[in-house]
């Protein structure tokens, strides 16, 4: 008997499907259009089933099914599997070598106030903080500046506009004041922070920079504690061998008032440019607390006495990494600031 064309074409369809290899998602489509889809081959070779004579329609209906069951398992194997594997290709590669972790760095400055701070930490002095816009009692009158010092000219201080008697602090020495209406003696502490002057910018001048101030009051404080602490400060900053000198000065709030120089600690005394071959650079301003500032902040000058010290931290940060412009401090330029990383 001869096969119904229909079971002819089945077998065919048949052969082709075991003859059948999908490796790729793309094939498993084609696949999946040229056999099963609306107008796919065997889709209509159901379309043909409906005009099969009675006696045939069972044999052929089951085969049909088969064979459709057949393709649709071929075509869900193909494409699960390669699904898989475009999944697996852009899952992680845990034994590749890793990318560069780029770490930020401290900033010079803030390296520089923190090794100031552990060295005041380390003899006793704890860490204060005042404002930046500050009054005119707390940043010149209670420190003793007369009412015609040149400081407290618009030349020298950034006044608030609509408040005259308000500016940005000229310096850290504010803080002092601050701390000690505050308080009873004893006082040892440090005060870091951001200071103002109206200054044109240049390679040695900027409106603003930073100081750490520090203050030691308490009975029978003298001038000989300062200038131990000062030595104790100059040799931690910039190694053992590092010598001090002290040369008289004038500050309002101090009596007496003097500036120390260290040892060149680039040349090492033998004279640069650094220290304009003098074998000396001048790094502070220090002295004996007035009366009168303790005075003003309700401490009794009969009892107490102390001293008190401040220092530019830009100034100690360009001696230490010999840095020739103060306005790279600012600049946030990578290439300058990378060249400080201390590894946390
Ligand atoms: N305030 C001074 C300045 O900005 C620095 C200074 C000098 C602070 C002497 C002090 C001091 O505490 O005793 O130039």
């Amino acid at each position: 008997m001869e096969k119904h064309p229909l079971v002819v074409e089945i077998e065919s369809i048949d052969q082709e499907l075991n003859a059948l290899q999908l490796g790729s998602a793309e094939q498993a489509e084609q696949f999946r259009l040229k056999y099963l889809s609306k107008k796919g081959r065997i889709s209509l070779l159901f379309d043909t089933f409906r005009a099969v004579e009675p006696q045939y329609r069972k044999d052929i209906g089951k085969s049909l099914n088969v064979l459709k069951s057949k393709a649709e398992a071929a075509w869900k194997a193909a494409s699960s599997t390669t699904n898989h594997s475009a999944k697996q290709a852009q899952q992680t590669d845990y034994s590749a070598p890793g990318w560069p972790f780029s770490l930020g760095s401290r900033h010079p400055l803030s390296i520089v106030a923190n090794e100031i701070q552990e060295i005041f930490n380390r003899i006793g002095f704890s860490v204060a903080e005042g404002p930046e816009i500050e009054d005119d009692w707390h940043n010149f009158s209670a420190l003793n500046f007369p009412k015609d010092h040149p400081a407290r000219d618009m030349q020298d201080t950034f006044f608030i506009s609509t408040e005259p008697e308000m500016a940005l602090r000229t310096h850290t020495s504010s803080v002092q004041i601050r701390m000690m209406e505050a308080g009873q003696p004893p006082f040892r502490m440090i005060m870091p922070g951001r200071v103002y002057r109206n200054e044109a910018v240049s390679a040695r001048a900027h409106c603003f920079f930073h100081q750490v101030e520090a203050l030691y009051i308490d009975q029978g404080v003298s001038f000989a504690d300062l200038k131990q602490t000062l030595l104790y400060l100059a040799r931690e900053l910039f190694g053992k061998d590092t010598q001090i000198r002290l040369r008289p000065s004038y500050f309002p709030f101090t009596e007496p008032s003097a500036e120390m120089d260290i040892s060149c600690s680039v040349c090492k005394g033998d004279g640069c440019n650094i220290c304009k071959y003098s074998g000396w650079v001048e790094i502070l301003g220090c002295g004996m607390v007035h009366p009168n500032v303790l005075r003003n902040c309700n401490i009794d000058p009969e009892k107490y006495t102390g001293f008190a010290l401040g220092m530019g931290i830009e100034r100690i940060a360009i001696l230490k990494y010999q840095v020739k412009d103060l306005r790279l401090f600012s600049q946030n330029d990578l290439r300058f600031l990378k060249q400080f990383n201390t590894g946390w």
